[in-house]
């Protein structure tokens, strides 16, 4: 309810809770008809009761003076249970045990309190232990930690699959898509998981495909020179748009905030937005680089694009968003003649820190990251991280930013066919988990809204979904 009702301001959300908890609390102090309170309680667990199942300690509604600040922790619990940060809408109706619920309210309140510290932001400082606290006082490593394989998809085995993706705000869907020609559409859940749709029309392997903002549209890219861009609901191919230069199309993504914009990359050097309405460029919206455009990634807002290339260079480009037009800005060599393969943005870095930051991989044995220094998409290096790439399209990922969890944490594919998750603030040991199955180079990770799951795809066409243990 929170969350739909105040959505871009949470610290509302806690603010509410707050003062609910304190009203109630100053009602029992007052003493009010102790008969008229007992049968209002005990309604109010029979209601509650009806829609979250029974509660945990029957027995606490014995006490009256307790019984209101109980039972209200109680309900707190139970909507902080469902007071998920509106990007993990989809993580509703996951809900933790009710034991340590009372640490949890002091962990709630102890937020709010830093959040006020600094009016207007929503941002604790750093010193916001709670966030851990509200975790559950666990380590990134304990966040990360992976009981298992939940399932193995190998539609495309022999084929490589260069990009596994999960839908936008929902757990269970998912793409991938594969040097064999088709794209698959799968449904996790219900068990067993399904192949739902096989999408089929290219001619050649599928390089990059990307779902619109609503799922409802795929746009897919192909080494047959064309675009296409598929209706989820059934698989039907609505369009097919071919490349302006009649090249290989090798990397897409849509224009954040107007998705009837799609970049797209080819063999011949350009980048160009496309309007899918029409399946034409858009005039001004085509731009070249040093070589093969093998990455693109918008910033959020979608001001800023970066497209990086197989001779080592990224090149950021400013959007007009009214006309669609690309303005060359700045140009970084990553290193010469090192293929960029992946790039990933992200405009605040954690929870704590607005820290605008990019997510590369560059064939050389490294996972870099990078500041955002300027609003012309400067790129300053931060830090890099070992790992084995030297030949293979490799991509790489942000973890979702949580609700309460502190830190951040990217995850990467990787030629010894294991999948890395590295925290990023953390000085020495980066590692933080490790995840070994694949049985070729791991090309592609993707996480679930509300990382329940990562799905990992590689060379040789096996698509392996993780699930995350339970606490
Ligand atoms: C996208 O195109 C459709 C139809 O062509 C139009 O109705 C819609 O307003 C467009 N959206 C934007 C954001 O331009
Ligand atoms: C894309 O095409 C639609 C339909 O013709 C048009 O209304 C819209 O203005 C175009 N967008 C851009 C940015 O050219």
């Amino acid at each position: 309810y929170n969350a739909y009702r105040t959505p871009t301001f949470p610290q509302f959300r806690t603010q509410y809770i707050r003062r609910r908890s304190q009203l109630l609390r100053e009602n029992a102090k007052a003493g009010h008809e102790p008969a008229v309170r007992r049968q209002y309680l005990k309604l109010r667990a029979q209601l509650l009761g009806q829609r979250y199942g029974p509660l945990s300690e029957p027995g606490s509604f014995r006490a009256y003076s307790n019984s209101v600040v109980r039972s209200s922790r109680t309900t707190l619990d139970r909507m902080e249970d469902f007071d998920e940060d509106p990007r993990s809408l989809g993580a509703r109706g996951h809900r933790r045990s009710i034991s340590r619920g009372s640490y949890q309210l002091q962990a709630q309140m102890n937020r709010v309190i830093y959040d006020e510290r600094t009016p207007g932001s929503v941002v604790p400082t750093s010193v916001a232990e709670a966030s851990r606290a509200m975790a559950g006082d666990t380590s990134l490593s304990e966040n990360y930690a992976f009981a298992g394989m939940y399932h193995i998809f190998d539609q495309h085995v022999d084929e490589a699959v260069p990009k596994v993706q999960f839908a936008n705000d929902d757990r269970h869907l998912l793409a991938c898509c594969s040097l064999d020609g088709s794209i698959s559409v799968c449904q996790l859940v219900p068990a067993p998981p399904v192949v739902l749709r096989v999408l089929r029309g290219h001619s050649r392997g599928v390089s990059d495909f990307a779902w619109s903002l609503s799922n409802d549209v795929l746009v897919s890219t192909s080494l047959d020179a064309t675009m296409r861009i598929w209706a989820t609901e059934d698989g039907r191919c609505i369009r097919e748009i071919p490349d302006p230069d009649g090249a290989e199309l090798l990397c897409c993504t849509f224009q954040p905030v107007n998705n009837n914009l799609t970049v797209v990359g080819n063999g011949k050097h350009n980048v160009h937005v496309m309007n899918i309405s029409t399946g034409k460029k858009v005039k001004g919206g085509s731009s070249k680089l040093t070589g093969r455009v093998l990455a693109l990634s918008f910033d959020s807002p979608g001001h800023i694009l970066w497209a990086g290339d197989d001779r080592g260079s990224v090149f950021s480009f400013l959007f007009d968003m009214a006309t669609g037009k690309l303005t060359k800005a700045k140009r970084l060599v990553v290193h010469e003649g090192s293929s960029v393969t992946s790039i990933s943005a992200r405009s605040w870095i954690s929870r704590e820190a607005r820290d605008p930051s990019l997510l590369i991989n560059a064939c050389i044995n490294k996972l870099l990251l990078y500041r955002v220094v300027d609003n012309e998409g400067t790129l300053q290096l931060k830090r890099s991280f070992p790992i084995e790439q030297s030949l293979h399209p490799i991509r790489s990922i942000f973890c979702p930013l949580m609700s309460f969890r502190q830190g951040a944490c990217v995850v990467t594919g990787s030629e010894d066919m294991c999948v890395y998750f590295f925290d990023v603030e953390r000085a020495t040991r980066a590692i933080v988990n490790k995840l070994q199955g694949h049985s070729a180079a791991v090309l592609d990770v993707s996480f679930n809204c509300d990382e329940s799951l990562l799905a990992s795809s590689d060379a040789g066409g096996m698509v392996i979904v993780w699930r995350r243990e339970q606490k």
